[in-house]
């Protein structure tokens, strides 16, 4: 079979190289970043699969009902059944792979994670993503040794290369020389998320810039659910971004409040006292949000109560980050926070096998719209690029294409960055739209501002594709005209089953937005 060309070498990405190579198939894993850099490193808290192995009668099928619930019954049920039922498999894959996982006395430890009444997230310590990735970036190697994998660091993705609709291969431009290679065969793209769009706001790397997204939408390839952004309720701000503090942080006992005459008021336990502080991410953020504007005032998460062993055991390196950032122990101090863009529901669309309507582009991770809905259980990530990366390569290996070699004209073609300026402006027009609560007024104001700066001046390539990437989002949050998961309208503040349907945005020479249903889920998934 003819190599596979992987755009993105963070867990998605690796994990798709290695199903490839113990299939004997190769793969061109093309990045701006070695694996080291990737975005996946900077995952935390860890990953939920139903092992059971904390005596809570936990099964798969709690599982993939908390993940829809979670997901406010967006997702694709059929991608959920066969992510959630395959995650076990995948977390004792990474112990075999030698991921020291946290133990009880003879087998992997789980810990509480928000919108889940089991404990169901396999960490090690808070650095579990670092972790994972390293031993999956050793894996890798075995497989570059024998020349199955080739890797292409300091590489980025240009363009698709299409013809006669169908996804001939990619244009990448070597960051180093400039120089522009044309790959031709099967393209999966696992770019992450678009976190560049909001540097400032997102707990991510701005690496990931959303580029890719934005490029290949221009091109034609659909997008689904871009109004559903992630915003995690516990970040911190540090020269100018917002630094994770993990969900496992609460997990493992920390304590929500804002000051009310006086007093601590716990309000996610006083809400909500079945899962209290360890609700969803999207419930969690905007009740911060709503008792900051009733009271004023910072909402602080109250580690101190923690015993010394969690802080040695489960969480050393988080105290250490808060340390370093707020010269604040949190041990003794409970420490002011705010919500923060983490990741993106929406993305790349894609069917339950990781096809996009390109036929022979697939894409898995964080820049498709897959499994998660409208709001994303904490722990589900790493477990959606994992997975998603495997069943992205079995879906590729099922459907073998012959791509003919063809030749660009690649002198073009070179990347531009989009301008510091235009990159804050953009922001900050969506961050305007596109924040915890909207509404129309403020959506449709966003995009007339939006509208007005793409007639201020030329703009290249690649900006005029995040100018509409930028119109997507906000044209995708006016149209659904409900509120969903991480999508709040106070003009519509109730959920409406009438749109209890995926948000699709197309773009030949203008941008579409239409809505499509969400499939059945089968008797066999
Ligand atoms: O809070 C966290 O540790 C984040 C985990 C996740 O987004 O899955």
């Amino acid at each position: 079979m003819q190599k596979v060309i992987i755009i993105g070498a963070g867990l998605a990405g690796l994990s798709a190289s290695v199903t490839l190579a113990e299939h004997g198939v190769p793969c061109a894993l093309i990045s701006l970043q070695n694996s080291e850099r990737a975005q996946s490193v900077l995952a935390e808290g860890g990953i939920n699969a139903a092992l059971n192995t904390m005596g809570e009668n936990d099964t798969v099928q709690n599982h993939y009902q908390d993940t829809v619930k979670g997901g406010v019954y967006l997702a694709d049920p059929n991608a959920v059944q066969n992510l959630t039922y395959h995650a076990p498999e995948i977390v004792r894959w990474l112990e075999q792979l030698g991921v020291p996982f946290n133990m009880t006395e003879s087998d992997i430890m789980l810990r509480n994670f928000g919108g889940q009444k089991k404990k169901r997230t396999a960490y090690a310590r808070s650095s579990t993503g670092k972790i994972i990735m390293t031993a999956l970036i050793d894996e890798v190697r075995k497989y570059e040794v024998s020349g199955l994998v080739q890797r292409f660091p300091h590489h980025r993705f240009i363009r698709l290369r299409i013809a006669d609709q169908v996804c001939q291969g990619v244009s990448i431009q070597d960051d180093y020389t400039g120089e522009i290679l044309d790959f031709s065969g099967t393209v999966l793209l696992c770019s992450g998320g678009m976190n560049g769009i909001f540097p400032g706001m997102t707990t991510g790397t701005t690496q990931n810039s959303g580029d890719v997204t934005a490029t290949v939408f221009r091109q034609g390839v659909k997008l689904g659910n871009l109004e559903m952004l992630q915003y995690h309720p516990t970040t911190i701000g540090i020269s100018g971004k917002r630094c994770l503090v993990t969900e496992a942080a609460r997990g493992e006992g920390g304590r929500l409040y804002i000051m009310r005459n006086g007093q601590k008021w716990h309000f996610m336990e006083e809400k909500y006292p079945e899962l209290k502080n360890l609700m969803p991410r999207d419930v969690v953020a905007r009740e911060m949000y709503f008792v900051r504007r009733e009271l004023g005032g910072e909402v602080f998460l109250d580690m101190t109560g923690l015993p010394e062993i969690t802080w040695q055991k489960k969480l050393s390196d988080l105290r250490q980050e808060i340390m370093h950032y707020l010269s604040s122990d949190p041990r003794t101090n409970p420490i002011p926070v705010r919500e923060g863009i983490h990741y993106f529901m929406g993305g790349i669309d894609t069917d339950e096998f990781h096809r996009t309507n390109l036929e022979n582009l697939y894409a898995a991770g964080e820049c498709t719209c897959q499994y998660h809905g409208a709001n994303r259980l904490g722990g589900n990530s790493m477990l959606g690029a994992l997975y998603g990366g495997r069943k992205a390569a079995e879906s590729i290996l099922q459907n073998p294409a012959e791509i003919r070699e063809s030749k660009t004209n690649s002198e073009q073609e070179k990347f531009i960055p989009a301008s510091p300026v235009l990159i804050q402006e953009i922001s900050q027009i969506l961050l305007s739209g596109l924040g915890i609560v909207r509404n129309q007024k403020t959506l449709e104001t966003a995009l007339e501002k939006l509208k007005q700066l793409s007639c201020q001046r030329t703009y290249h390539f690649y900006e005029q594709n995040r100018l509409l990437l930028a119109e997507a989002m906000l044209a995708s949050a006016l149209e659904r005209r409900e509120s969903r998961g991480a999508h709040y309208r106070e003009d519509y503040p109730e959920k409406n089953e009438d749109f209890r349907k995926t948000t699709i945005a197309e773009y030949a020479e203008q941008i579409r937005i239409s809505f499509r249903e969400i499939p059945e889920k089968r008797a066999d998934a």
